[in-house]
């Protein structure tokens, strides 16, 4: 039985071991993956345990996407460029530690068929995810990628780093409202209108009334399935994406790593999208008990 791990800290709520699971099971591959919390102290111990025969490799999650790197025996391009390991993965003994989360959100894009070549392109946040998506739409070839963040010098620091990816620069509060208007692709990656506590908040990370004119609007986030953002995005008759795609995309290149065969992903999608369904049904429950 071959096994494949996702280290988090906390572990709950992942959709990840449904997603692997499935396509395992599709695959008649022997083989299972789950999700095991991690705390701080116990990653170094756990990621040596990686190395072990039976094991493909691992997931990363928060926050162990950038402690794990000086852990790695090699990093891919990606994973260096980025700065995040999000893909371990066993080779032989060795640990080679990959980004999929690039690959993951442009193949989500892909599906919708929305093209990045010269398109003017703006990124919301400046957080971990938001580097691999800098990455991946500065890659495609976007004319300009604009980088807005409530802590500019954080935006600042990304588009630094990766100017020799690509033409990125600092979106300032007073010029968000002429450029917002002009992007084609708009991508949010942060946490404003994510749920909590299962209630989704009534908060959009652009202010009221602010829209592009055309093109294609993603949210990264799919806890709510449909933020306040994608909502104001589809009123404004703009296309459409939320973070399901990428999550499971780059659950199925991470796959792919692993076993050397192509993904199931539409099994994964399934399994995805039930195993949200599931919990906003326990969410229901709760509620009705308190
Ligand atoms: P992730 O790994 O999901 O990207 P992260 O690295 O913690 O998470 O990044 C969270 C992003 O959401 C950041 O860009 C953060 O902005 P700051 O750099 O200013 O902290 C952004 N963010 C979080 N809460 C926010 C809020 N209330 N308003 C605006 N931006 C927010």
């Amino acid at each position: 039985m071959k096994r494949a791990y996702l280290l988090a800290h906390p572990a709950g709520h992942s959709l990840s071991p449904a997603m692997h699971n499935a396509a395992f099971r599709y695959l008649s591959l022997e083989a299972h993956y789950e999700a095991v919390d991690v705390a701080p102290e116990n990653l170094a111990e756990m990621v040596q345990n990686l190395r072990d025969d039976d094991v493909y490799g691992a997931n990363v999650t928060i926050p162990h996407k950038l402690a794990v790197m000086p852990m790695m025996d090699k990093l891919s391009k990606a994973a260096k460029t980025i700065g995040a390991v999000n893909t371990i993965v066993n080779q032989n003994g060795e640990l080679v530690g990959h980004n999929t989360d690039a690959a993951g959100f442009l193949q989500g894009l892909e599906d919708e068929r929305v093209y990045l070549r010269k398109k003017v392109a703006v990124l919301l946040g400046a957080g971990g995810a938001a580097r691999a998506i800098a990455y991946a739409l500065l890659n495609s070839g976007v004319a300009k990628l604009w980088i807005y963040n409530r802590t500019t010098e954080k935006a600042a620091e990304l588009v630094k780093e990766f100017a020799r990816v690509g033409s990125a620069a600092v979106l300032k509060e007073d010029e968000l409202p002429f450029i917002i208007r002009q992007a084609e692709i708009l991508v949010n990656t942060t946490s404003v209108g994510m749920e909590r506590g299962g209630v989704a908040p009534d908060e959009s990370p652009l202010p009221d009334g602010l829209m592009p004119k055309q093109g294609f609007v993603c949210d990264i986030i799919y806890r709510p399935v449909r933020t306040k953002l994608l909502h104001d995005a589809r009123e404004a008759n703009l296309k459409i994406q939320n973070g399901l795609p990428m999550l499971v995309y780059q659950g199925a290149e991470a796959f792919r790593l692993w076993t050397g065969q192509e993904a199931p992903a539409h099994v994964m999608m399934e399994a995805a999208k039930h195993g949200l369904q599931k919990s906003e049904g326990e969410k229901q429950k709760e509620v009705v008990k308190s």
